[in-house]
């Protein structure tokens, strides 16, 4: 938004602010600011396509003078800690991810099935002048402040170690340091409702908040999912997780009322959109798990093992999701057991995540439900990732007359189980699953019915 010298706001959108700005007022704009320069930028925020910036173009258009005014001074916010918006600069959300289906796929080059949810990271932040940097965790009340320098060794100013939670925005900050994008110091303060641990992406939407936050002040011409690999490479190679793509990317690239369907092995990926009249339920069990323990990673280098033993037999494969499962049957005694396992599971979820998408599209839910099912049984069995508290969720998931299908979601290992409800029944669903997790188990589940939503947004930025 333009703010004109009679006063009037200017809306327009375009893919080049500076461009854009310098031709306003060199008087070569729109005729309307050419006829009131000069102008000044007052207000922008930044869309994911050509398509939604006209979209939002068009929505600002009709608001009234005043409601812009309000705009420009963050009060769309009001009662979301407004005075914010009176000392920060910039807003970003970033949402956490549930996967419907394609579990530990995603290091294998297979589909996954992922949506992002309507729980996010909130970041506030102001640019600084030098390389420190400095944030708070409102949910742990603590902060650190740290430099490019002492980030390199994962020390704070006063070579203290960093704590867990600050190395994710460290990780992001190295990242973009090693890919030579530019970098200013910030200071920033965040808060989240992911659930931490819960299988719900909390560390991607954490990392994906800031790299945002990073391209918006730095002017970086790096579209979403460069944005997501970028993350993808700061966890696996500065917090030590050697995960896959599918969180960072749907956090980064979550489409309205959709799940996306990503093939891993190339990076293409579409949104399906997700029935009207069925709940996406997630149950917490409670039980905490850390993504960094070795068994994650355990996993991926049985997968390794595996592909490598096949590829003798079946040369031409670069991935174990490109095994079809005749091949496998041909050859899996060459593995050792639980390789054996490990990497049936794989093959058999792709296929699964294949089958789902075209039921999903048909808007076949019980077929879907079925293979949702089935995914749990092979996570269970052969993957080896479940624990007695999510299998009693599935089960109690399962036994609802109104649930298609439930699965655990995630990483596994505690967190959370996804379930496909009738929407009707959410209500019902909700109070039969705490009532019966807490009846087995003594833990009180938390139980949320989420609605899919976009990836990262900067929301606001001020122009001071
Ligand atoms: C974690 C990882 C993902 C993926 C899932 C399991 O969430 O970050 O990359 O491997 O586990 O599907």
């Amino acid at each position: 938004m333009l703010l004109c010298s009679n006063h009037a706001i200017y809306t327009g959108w375009t893919t080049d602010i500076n461009r854009r700005l310098s031709q306003h007022k060199s008087g070569r704009g729109a005729n309307y600011t050419k006829m009131n320069s000069p102008v000044e930028l007052i207000y922008w925020e930044t869309q994911k396509t050509n398509q939604t910036a006209r979209k939002r173009e068009l929505a600002l258009k009709k608001m009234t003078h005043q409601m812009k005014k309000n705009i420009t001074n963050g009060e769309i916010f009001k009662g979301k800690n407004n005075n914010r918006f009176s000392i920060y600069e910039f807003f970003v959300s970033s949402p956490g991810r549930v996967n419907l289906l394609g579990e530990h796929v995603d290091y294998n080059g297979g589909p996954v099935l992922p949506a992002a949810i309507d729980r996010s990271v909130s970041l506030w932040a102001n640019r600084k002048e030098n390389l420190f940097f400095n944030i708070k965790t409102e949910d742990l009340n603590q902060e650190v402040s740290f430099s490019l320098d002492s980030l390199m060794g994962k020390k704070d100013i006063n070579q203290q170690t960093l704590p867990d939670w600050a190395l994710y925005p460290a990780a992001v900050i190295w990242a973009a340091h090693q890919k030579n994008h530019p970098i200013s110091g910030f200071e920033a303060i965040f808060s989240s409702n992911v659930p931490i641990g819960a299988g719900l992406s909390s560390s991607a939407a954490i990392e994906v908040a800031f790299a945002a936050l990073m391209r918006e002040i730095g002017r970086w011409d790096m579209d979403d999912m460069e944005l997501a690999l970028m993350c993808q490479f700061a966890e696996n190679e500065y917090v030590g997780v050697k995960c896959g793509i599918m969180d960072q990317f749907a956090c980064a690239n979550g489409v309205e009322n959709s799940a996306l369907y990503l093939d891993t092995s190339n990076l293409n990926w579409y949104p399906v959109t997700l029935p009207k009249d069925i709940a996406i339920i997630i149950t917490d069990s409670k039980i905490r798990r850390t993504l960094s323990t070795s068994a994650y990673n355990e996993r991926r280098n049985s997968c390794e093992e595996a592909l490598k033993i096949l590829k003798v037999n079946i040369p031409n494969i670069q991935f174990l999701s490109e095994v079809l499962p005749e091949q496998f049957f041909q050859y899996e005694q060459l593995l050792p057991t639980t390789t054996r396992k490990r990497a049936k599971h794989v093959i058999e979820e792709c296929y699964r995540v294949r089958l789902a998408v075209e039921f999903l599209r048909n808007t076949d839910i019980h077929g879907f439900g079925q293979l949702m099912k089935e995914g749990h049984i092979s996570l269970r069995e052969l993957y080896e990732v479940s624990l007695p508290e999510l299998d009693l969720l599935v089960e109690l998931a399962n036994n609802f007359e109104h649930c298609y299908g439930s699965r655990l979601t995630g990483a596994g290992f505690g967190g959370c189980t996804v379930s496909l409800v009738k929407e009707k029944k959410s209500l019902e669903f909700i109070e039969y699953m705490k009532k019966e997790y807490s009846k087995s188990t003594g833990i009180v589940s938390d139980i949320y019915i989420c609605k899919a939503r976009d990836g990262v947004r900067v929301e606001w930025r001020r122009i001071n």
